[in-house]
């Protein structure tokens, strides 16, 4: 059974979101492949894999594929904006697009999004994978924004899976005003 909520990895949550939404045989573009952990665990051999990223030369904002052209598209942009809690190994992703902000995190996903509605087939879908942050004290639910983009861009809103981290996330202070973040999520859009 697939369920809403996992304890895991990337690599396990991508799986459940696959055997639910996606068909053998479907063109995949995966625009922010990286270090492909979500393919760790889905056989590849069953899907076109269309991999690209920032670092082989391919921007998510303008595609080079043709319109209406794919079946699913994933997009796992940095989902934070740079600051001194955050780990080494995560602001390596951030400098690839020059994020100081969280308008600058919104900005790019909804670039992204736009990018999405172009390429993808009518019913296509989109995965979106995101993370809340706190900006200034300030708390940013970067899920809710990013549904809202949905909603704009012409996408149905099919599910929100969410993924436990196993590990206690990374942190510079001890004291702390509010719950940290230990979860993040897949919000899976069909296009209308
Ligand atoms: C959170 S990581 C993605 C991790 C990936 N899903 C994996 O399984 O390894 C963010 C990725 O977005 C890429 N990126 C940032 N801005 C981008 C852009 N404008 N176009 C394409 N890729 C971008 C970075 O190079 C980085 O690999």
């Amino acid at each position: 059974m697939i369920l809403s909520a996992c304890i895991g990895t990337n690599a396990d949550l991508i799986k459940n979101a696959f055997e639910l939404y996606v068909k053998k045989g479907s063109t995949v573009a995966d625009v922010t492949f990286g270090k492909g952990v979500f393919w760790q665990k889905i056989n590849k051999e069953a899907f076109k894999l269309l991999a690209t990223d920032l670092q082989t030369g391919v921007d998510f904002r303008t595609l080079p594929y043709d319109d209406k052209s794919i079946d699913v598209l994933l997009l796992d942009p940095p989902y934070m904006h740079g600051g001194a809690t955050v780990k080494q190994s995560i602001k390596k992703c951030y400098k690839n697009s020059g994020i100081g902000s969280h308008f600058d995190i919104v900005r790019l996903y909804a670039a992204g999004i736009l990018e999405a509605a172009r390429v993808l087939k009518k019913k296509g879908i989109i995965m979106v994978k995101c993370q809340d942050e706190i900006e200034s004290a300030k708390q940013r639910w970067s899920h809710e924004e990013i549904g809202q983009l949905l909603d704009l861009f012409g996408f149905l809103r099919k599910d929100l899976m969410i993924l436990m981290q196993k590990t206690e996330p990374a942190r510079r202070f001890d004291y702390q005003n509010t719950a940290r973040k230990n979860h993040s999520y897949l919000l899976i859009g069909e296009l209308r």
